[in-house]
């Protein structure tokens, strides 16, 4: 009975690890990142962050490599896309991974 008690909370452990080493593996994952942004972002703020020059004027839309908007946090960039911001709207569908790797993909227009 103990061992069993044992082998269930390693093997508990085990899969804890590899969830940690998963959720880091996505959390830098700026290629899966893009995909979705393509997907949900392109349509208003361009496929490399720049919106076109209709979008950025009628929706005032700044480019996301902008330096006001690359020095907001993780979480604030997040809190935009989950929450909307001004004329954003809130984007549906995005949470967990998707969510780290579309910020990471925003990073990566600097
Ligand atoms: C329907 C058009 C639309 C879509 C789709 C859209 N955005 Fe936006 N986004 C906007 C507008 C408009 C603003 C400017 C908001 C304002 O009025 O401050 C904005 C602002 C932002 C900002 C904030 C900039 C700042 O400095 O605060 C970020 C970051 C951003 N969008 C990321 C995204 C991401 C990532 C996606 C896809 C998941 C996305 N947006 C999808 C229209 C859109």
């Amino acid at each position: 009975m103990k061992s069993t008690v044992r082998n269930f909370i390693s093997a508990g452990l085990l899969c804890g690890a590899a969830m940690l080493m998963t959720t880091g593996a996505w959390a830098a994952d700026a290629a899966a990142g893009k995909t979705v942004y393509l997907a949900k972002c392109k349509t208003c703020h361009g496929a490399d962050g720049t919106p076109s020059p209709a979008m950025a004027k009628a929706m005032g839309i700044k480019p996301l490599n902008d330096t006001a908007t690359q020095a907001k946090s993780d979480d604030v960039l997040k809190a935009v896309v989950t929450k909307g911001e001004g004329k954003m709207k809130p984007v549906a569908g995005i949470a967990g991974a998707d969510l780290d790797n579309v910020v990471a993909a925003v990073r990566g227009m600097k």
